[in-house]
């Protein structure tokens, strides 16, 4: 969950680049943040509580002249010690000679700490990081070179770590390492950046390589190899990254989620171009392709995902179930992974993640692969983990999502589960006509969303202002749009700090009816479906008790207008697709809300955006 970014070169003010990388990165943590350099042949570190523009503002006065040219720096979100400056990154060894940032968590940090204590050691933090570093020391004062020492090392942790080290005595290097924590090094001209991510790189350049877990690598400004923890050296890829620079920043926007929300046409755009065959009436996938092979003799599919992900394959489950007539199901990944799943090799479970790093749900991939299952990700980020270690997947092609609330990642990843229920169902029992009514709807929805935006930012602006008050919001949706309940109360408890429920709408009347009073406010999903007249019953029930109907309607909605008190109208389309467009105005109310209560929506509070630790 923390950022890290390290970086050897010849730039002439090395902390710049550090810190440029951290702000890319402080969506990982944000509670504290570090850097490090080496300055007159010692370590200078540099460490502030808050946000990067703390430490941003204590370095600026540095005299880069008489500065190394490499640096390092961390961005933290807790694990173990409170958010004090001694806890905060970069941590230096009892000589102070080696210094490390460090991502992840170790297990077994206690036993290792007593062992050091024992040997004379002292600790200056209350984190399990320490432990690393003077471990790496102890095994150079063995006589071991930098780099036999972070392999001993790093064999005798147990936990997840991606670190980057230093070592005064050899500035020409910096160490990375890859155990459950992602890191990334950058292929620069004449200088090597390493990162949690690749935000922090691809200013510099885009041709990166991936580290995977077991490995380190030896990073000077012009050369990079890399090694197992068997000391092997291991050849790698270089990916190249397609993200533009400009893609990471706010633009005109006040928030990165604003300009996210409003960046879901191009996104869709972005996530369907080339894959949609009118006259077919089909979709073409090619990195799903060898699905085809297994096509006939699936058993399920397996959704798995966290939080927002998790939403996105609930309204797989509708929509692969509907159209893509095969039994589906829909799991936690937090739970996939431990509670035993029954899947075969039959079954193909599908890794939904934006990140693509996501702990548990990374971990519930590998439970599935054990099992022998068909894996497959659904994922934004080009070049992680679970894209790499998937088998074959969809790339949603969102972009760069910064704001820790989900917005384009979420509608992408409908999308894409939508564009792979029409693969399966056009090859069973999903017929042309029905099969083209998709894809040619398919085809509008950017143009939809842009309308939703255009026309829905104003209403949503003015609800919030009527309830942004209030200390609790229930959000109702039925079928393809429960999921869409649930993704909007998650919108607001998230960046909002209000307390929300999403429930399937006929199940209010089995409990959650209880707390409606008149100051409840009930956000409707309620535009044209299946079970349309089922919703006007469940209003009708909330009306009866007092409580506020806030209604999303298609705009030609005459009865549901009637009965709510406000009313945000959004363009029609087919049923299957209506979840793309409904979240918009949910996403915009939050948003809204957020920003009257002056809260920091792209930062919320105890929040990370990718979360590596289980
Ligand atoms: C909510 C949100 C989180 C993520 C979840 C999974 O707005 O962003 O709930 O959806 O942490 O993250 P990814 O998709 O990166 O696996």
């Amino acid at each position: 969950m923390c950022g890290i970014v390290g970086y050897i070169g010849v730039k002439s003010n090395p902390l710049e680049v550090v810190i440029e990388g951290l702000k890319q990165l402080e969506y990982r943590g944000y509670d504290s943040a570090g850097v490090a350099f080496i300055e007159d042949s010692k370590f200078r570190i540099y460490k502030e509580v808050g946000k990067i523009s703390n430490l941003e503002a204590k370095v600026k006065n540095i005299d880069f002249s008489k500065v190394s040219n490499l640096a390092i720096g961390h961005t933290r979100w807790a694990t173990h010690g409170g958010v004090t400056v001694p806890n905060a990154h970069p941590h230096i060894s009892n000589s102070g000679e080696i210094i490390l940032v460090h991502n992840g968590v170790i297990e077994n940090y206690s036993v290792l700490k007593e062992m050091l204590v024992r040997k004379g050691y002292y600790f200056y933090s209350q984190t399990d990081t320490e432990v690393i570093v003077n471990l790496i020391e102890e095994h150079i004062k063995e006589d071991n070179t930098f780099e036999d020492a972070v392999i001993l090392s790093v064999k005798e942790l147990s936990g997840t770590f991606g670190l980057v080290i230093s070592y005064l005595k050899e500035p020409d290097k910096l160490i990375a390492v890859r155990k459950g924590s992602p890191i990334v090094v950058g292929v620069g001209d004449n200088e090597s950046i390493i990162a949690s991510d690749i935000n922090a790189i691809v200013k510099h350049t885009k041709n990166v390589i991936y580290l995977e877990d077991g490995e380190i690598a030896i990073v000077r400004k012009d050369d990079i190899k890399t090694k197992d923890f068997a000391g092997e050296d291991v050849k790698k890829d270089v990916f190249v990254v397609d993200w533009e620079i400009e893609s990471l920043n706010k633009g005109n926007y006040p928030h990165y989620m604003l300009k996210e929300i409003f960046e879901q046409p191009v996104a869709i755009e972005n996530c369907i171009r080339g894959r949609l065959l009118e006259d077919e009436g089909a979709v073409k996938l090619g990195g799903i392709a060898k699905l085809e092979n297994y096509i006939h003799k699936i058993r399920k599919f397996v959704f798995i995902g966290c939080g927002t992900a998790y939403y996105a394959g609930m309204v797989g489950k509708y929509v692969m179930e509907n159209i893509g007539g095969i039994l589906t199901e829909v799991d936690y990944a937090s739970e996939f992974r431990y509670r035993n799943p029954m899947v075969s090799p039959r079954d193909v479970v599908v890794a939904v993640s934006q990140s693509g790093e996501t702990m548990d749900t990374l971990e519930a991939l590998r439970e599935a692969k054990r099992k022998g299952s068909i894996t497959m990700g659904i994922v934004n980020v080009v070049g992680s983990t679970i894209a790499r270690e998937a088998g074959m997947g969809i790339y949603i092609h969102a972009g760069p999502e910064i704001g820790v609330a989900s917005t384009k990642a979420f509608t992408n990843m409908m999308v894409a589960i939508i564009m792979l229920s029409v693969f399966v169902g056009r090859r069973k029992r999903l017929g042309i006509f029905e099969g083209r009514e998709i894809v040619s709807n398919l085809k509008k929805i950017p143009e939809l969303v842009e309308y939703t935006l255009n026309t829905t930012n104003k209403i949503t602006n003015d609800i919030a202002k009527e309830f942004y008050k209030s200390r609790n919001f229930l959000y109702l949706g039925r079928h393809y749009n429960y999921p869409i309940a649930l993704e909007g109360a998650l919108k607001l408890k998230e960046i909002s700090y209000i307390h929300a429920e999403g429930y399937p709408a006929a199940e209010m009347k089995h409990g959650p009816i209880a707390l409606i009073d008149e100051n409840m406010p009930v956000v409707v999903i309620a535009t044209k479906g299946s079970i349309y007249s089922k919703i006007i019953s469940n209003i009708q029930e909330v009306k009866a008790r007092g409580g506020k109907v806030i209604s999303i309607v298609n705009e030609d909605d005459k009865e549901i207008s009637k009965i709510s008190d406000y009313v945000v109208t959004v363009p029609n389309t087919i049923e299957v697709l209506s979840p793309i467009i409904n979240v918009i105005p949910l996403q915009l109310l939050a948003y809204h809300i957020a920003t009257i209560k002056g809260l920091d929506v792209d930062k919320p509070r105890n929040l990370a955006k990718s979360v590596t630790v289980e």
